[in-house]
C-alpha cells in the first residue's frame, strides 16, 4: 500500500494526522530586534496571537463596534447552499486558521469535505480544534498542519478528494500588503491546482467613521490587544517595556486604503531587550498592523492578477464584507 493510500484509509476512518513540529519555527526575537531597529519602528502583526493575544482577539470579535466577524458569519449563513454548490461536495477543504470558528463548522456541515486540513502557526490550537472536530463530525478526516502560512507551504497529496478548495476567512488577507496578498494568492493558486478554488473573506471599503470605531472600541480591548505585543516581548524576550508609556493609536488612511495601528510613545524614554537598547522620542510610533480594506473591483483585480477567476462575491445588504469565490483560471 502506497503512502497516499495509507493516508486516505486512515482519514476515512476519521483519524487525525498531524504534520509539522510542536510549534512552527518562529523568529520572534530576530523579527522584533529587526523591526525596532528600523527608522519607522515596526512589529509584525502575526505576533499578536500568543495565548493572551488570542483571548483578546476573541473578545474583539464579540465587540459591538467590530462588525467584520458577525457580518461574515451572517453572509456565510445566508448563502451556505450557494457556497456549497460553488465548492462542490467531497472536496479537500484546506483552511488557513485553526478551524475553531463557527463559520468553519457551518462549511464542513454543508460541504461534507472528504478531508479537512487546517493550517495554523499554533500546534496547541490545532490539536484542540482537531480533537473537537473529529468528535463532532464522526468520519471526517482531519490533517492538521502546523505552519506559518506567510511562508511557502507544500500541501500533502490526497487523492480521494474531488478538488482542493482553500478557505481563508476573517479578512486576514487584509493584514498583508498588496504585494504580500498577491504573492499569497499566487501561492494558493499553485496549491489548489487547475480545478481548484478559493473562498476568501475580505473586509470592504466603507465609511471611515465605521472603520475608526471598529479599531478604537470604547472598552479598550483593541488597545489591550495592541499593547499585549509589548507585554509578550517582556514575557518571552526579557524586555523591560513600560506599557504605560505607550498609547494605542489606530486610524484609517484613505490614500493607502487601510487601517493603521501604532503604539505611540507618551514621552521620550528607552527600553531594553537583553543587551539591545531602543530609544523613543515623545510621539514616536511603533507600527504594529495594517488592515487593508478593498472595494469589490479592487479585490477582483488582485485575484485575477494572481491567476484566479473571480466567480462569486457574496455580501451583506450594507456591502460591508465580501466572501469571494475564486476559481483557478
Ligand atoms: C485578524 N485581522 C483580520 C484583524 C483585523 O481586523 O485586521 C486583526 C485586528 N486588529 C485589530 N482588531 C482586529
Amino acid at each position: 500500500m502506497g503512502r497516499d493510500e495509507r493516508d486516505r484509509r486512515s482519514l476515512e476512518l476519521g483519524g487525525v494526522r498531524f504534520i509539522g513540529g510542536e510549534t512552527a519555527a518562529l523568529n520572534f526575537r530576530k523579527d522584533v530586534l529587526a523591526g525596532l531597529s528600523r527608522p519607522q519602528k515596526s512589529l509584525p502583526p502575526k505576533y499578536f496571537y500568543d495565548a493572551a493575544g488570542s483571548r483578546l482577539f476573541e473578545r474583539i470579535c464579540r465587540l459591538r463596534e467590530y462588525y467584520p466577524t458577525r457580518t461574515e458569519l451572517s453572509v456565510t449563513k445566508k448563502n451556505l447552499r450557494a457556497i456549497a454548490r460553488f465548492a462542490g461536495k467531497g472536496c479537500a477543504l484546506l483552511e488557513y486558521g485553526s478551524g475553531e470558528s463557527l463559520k468553519t463548522r457551518l462549511l464542513i456541515r454543508a460541504l461534507r469535505p472528504s478531508v479537512y486540513m487546517p493550517v495554523d502557526i499554533s500546534a496547541a490550537a490545532l490539536r484542540a480544534a482537531a480533537k473537537r472536530l473529529v468528535r463532532d463530525f464522526p468520519g471526517l478526516g482531519v490533517v492538521a498542519i502546523t505552519a506559518d502560512f506567510s511562508q511557502p507551504l507544500a500541501i500533502p497529496a490526497y487523492r480521494g478528494a474531488a478538488r482542493r478548495v482553500v478557505y481563508f476567512p476573517g479578512s486576514t488577507i487584509g493584514n498583508l500588503t498588496h504585494e504580500e496578498a498577491h504573492a499569497f494568492l499566487k501561492m494558493t493558486r499553485g496549491q489548489v491546482g487547475p480545478r481548484g478554488a478559493m473562498l476568501v473573506g475580505v473586509d470592504l471599503k466603507k465609511d471611515a467613521n465605521v472603520l475608526h470605531a471598529a479599531y478604537n472600541d470604547a472598552q479598550g480591548v483593541t488597545a489591550a490587544f495592541n499593547l499585549n505585543l509589548l507585554a509578550r516581548i517582556n514575557r518571552e524576550l526579557g524586555g523591560d517595556f513600560s506599557l504605560r508609556r505607550f498609547a494605542h493609536y489606530a486610524f484609517y488612511n484613505p490614500l493607502g486604503g487601510r487601517i493603521e495601528m501604532h503604539l505611540v510613545a507618551r514621552d521620550a524614554h528607552r527600553a531594553n531587550i537583553g543587551n539591545y537598547r531602543f530609544s523613543f522620542d515623545r510621539g514616536e510610533s511603533i507600527h504594529t498592523e495594517n488592515s487593508y480594506k478593498y472595494s469589490v473591483p479592487e479585490f477582483e483585480r488582485l485575484a485575477t492578477s494572481a491567476g484566479f477567476e473571480p466567480a462569486k462575491c457574496w455580501t451583506d445588504p450594507r456591502g460591508w464584507f465580501g466572501l469571494f469565490g475564486l476559481l483557478a483560471a
